[in-house]
């Protein structure tokens, strides 16, 4: 790999923009595809995943519009507007895109089928389709219906639930409530500890009447949605990346403006905060999602224990937090994650594997351990470059070359980033990486790399990559 984008000397410092948040644009294209009247969506994240998702939407009969960059028209169908799709639903890699969908499917009076790609068919889907069955959808498919492929065949109305999750997961919760809207009575959702709450802010946002308390939320039956106008916030799984590499590299600091800080989604600020960093939020604005902006500069880390209601508040920047780790004082333990092993990969294995080429020891019991600080050692990827019809253009190159990168790591994206974030040329990985899963947009994301004061040496060239 030649293409060079070198740590600046002096640190990374700059301020920076991160891409839309993922959880809220997936809810945003759905919500709005489900509401009387257009909603229009700023800042969606026009990363595979939620593409997938709008691209779901389109074969339900919803007409999506890109306006420009992150600026999407959804014209809402309303509650009874979905039209039978005419061939297989493909959620890609995208867990959230396959398990909201299941709920929104319950509902309606049509045969629809669901897939995935490899990691997502081998998902737990039993989560959502038992209790989307205990409201009356059929659903059929591998593993007594707990596995994509799935066809499902919602009935209208659902019956009222009352469900007691034994998983504490915002995708659970989400179908539930998803469902609810074509119930005919209340839902509610009890978790052992509380998950992102993006759902319910939305659909009260939209005009629906949900109740939370503590553990437990509910939705009353009845009543429509309306379409509204929603600016996605800044994803802060995807600003936490840059603020441990701020942390890590020495002379940095770096600033983030709009970044989402739902309380459910700041365990990782909580954290860094007890492990030493030096971390900041400021110029807070309240709406129906909090943003502010997040700074970070170098620091000396310690250890931290982690688990019980904090894990699902950073479940997805766990495989950072162990980057973190490695570069702090004495033991940080995670505890209560085992989620982690059902995500894209399992995360716990990929994460210890993956530290181990870089000198690092996961250790691994239910809870997985690490012992810092570690002297890490750089680790150099080659990449054989791919035969593409000539006359290829560069974004043909870059997807394949993608392809190729997270096969060969085969891990999956978050880990992938983690890593990055410690290598010399750290922002050469967020960068081709980010191009698949979050900004597909190579260009955009090296300004951001030359913005924190890293050089980049050329032009990304088939040659380049020998
Ligand atoms: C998500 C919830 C989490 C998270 C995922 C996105 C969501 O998954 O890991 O990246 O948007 O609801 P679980 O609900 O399975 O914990």
């Amino acid at each position: 790999m030649r293409v060079l984008v070198r740590r600046p000397r002096g640190g990374l410092a700059g301020t920076i923009r991160v891409p839309g948040d993922k959880s809220v644009s997936h809810r945003a294209g759905l919500l709005g595809a489900l509401a009387a009247g257009p909603t229009e969506i700023s800042g969606f994240l026009e990363s595979e995943d939620c593409l997938n998702t709008l691209g779901t939407l389109g074969a339900l009969g919803v007409e999506v519009t890109r306006k420009g960059p992150g600026e999407y028209r959804v014209e809402g169908a309303g509650l009874q507007g979905l039209q039978e799709p005419d061939d297989v639903l493909d959620c890609g890699n995208s867990g959230t895109t396959a398990r909201l969908l299941l709920g929104v499917l319950a509902g309606q009076p049509f045969w629809s089928v669901l897939t995935g790609d490899d990691s997502l068919r081998r998902r737990p889907m039993g989560r959502v389709t038992q209790p989307l069955a205990q409201m009356g959808a059929t659903v059929v498919g591998r593993s007594d219906g707990s596995r994509l492929p799935l066809a499902i065949r919602g009935a209208r109305p659902l019956k009222a639930l009352r469900y007691r999750s034994p998983v504490p997961s915002a995708q659970v919760k989400s179908a539930i409530l998803l469902a609810g809207l074509f119930a005919d009575g209340e839902v509610s959702v009890e978790e052992p500890v509380p998950s992102r709450d993006h759902t319910e802010r939305m659909l009260r946002g939209f005009g629906a009447r949900v109740t939370a308390d503590g553990r437990s939320v509910t939705l009353a039956s009845g009543g429509e949605l309306r379409g509204h106008a929603i600016q996605v916030p800044g994803d802060i799984s995807s600003a936490a990346f840059f603020l441990v590499a701020a942390a890590l590299v020495p002379g940095s600091a770096v600033t983030i403006p709009g970044v989402g800080v739902n309380p459910t989604r700041t365990g990782l600020l909580d954290v860094l905060g007890e492990m030493g960093a030096d971390l900041r939020v400021t110029d807070g604005r309240e709406g129906e999602e909090p943003s502010g902006t997040l700074t970070a500069g170098t620091s000396r880390l310690r250890g931290a224990r982690v688990g019980g209601a904090l894990i699902p508040r950073l479940i997805d920047e766990l495989p950072v937090l162990a980057v973190a780790a490695t570069a702090a004082e004495g033991v940080t333990e995670v505890a209560d994650a085992a989620e982690l092993r059902v995500k894209e990969s399992d995360r716990i294995a990929t994460l210890g594997a993956e530290l181990a080429k870089l000198g690092a020891r996961v250790e691994e019991h239910p809870a997985f351990e690490l012992a810092g600080p570690v002297g890490l050692s750089i680790c150099c990827f080659r990449f054989v470059p791919p035969d593409l019809p000539e006359g290829s253009g560069r974004e043909a190159y870059l997807s394949v070359l993608n392809e190729r990168l997270m096969a060969e790591m085969q891990v999956d994206g978050r880990v992938f980033l983690s890593n990055a974030v410690l290598g010399d040329r750290f922002v050469l990985r967020v960068c081709v990486v980010n191009f698949r899963t979050e900004a597909q947009d190579m260009d955009a994301v090296l300004e951001v790399a030359e913005e924190l004061g890293s050089k980049i040496d050329g032009e990304l060239r088939p040659e380049d990559l020998r």
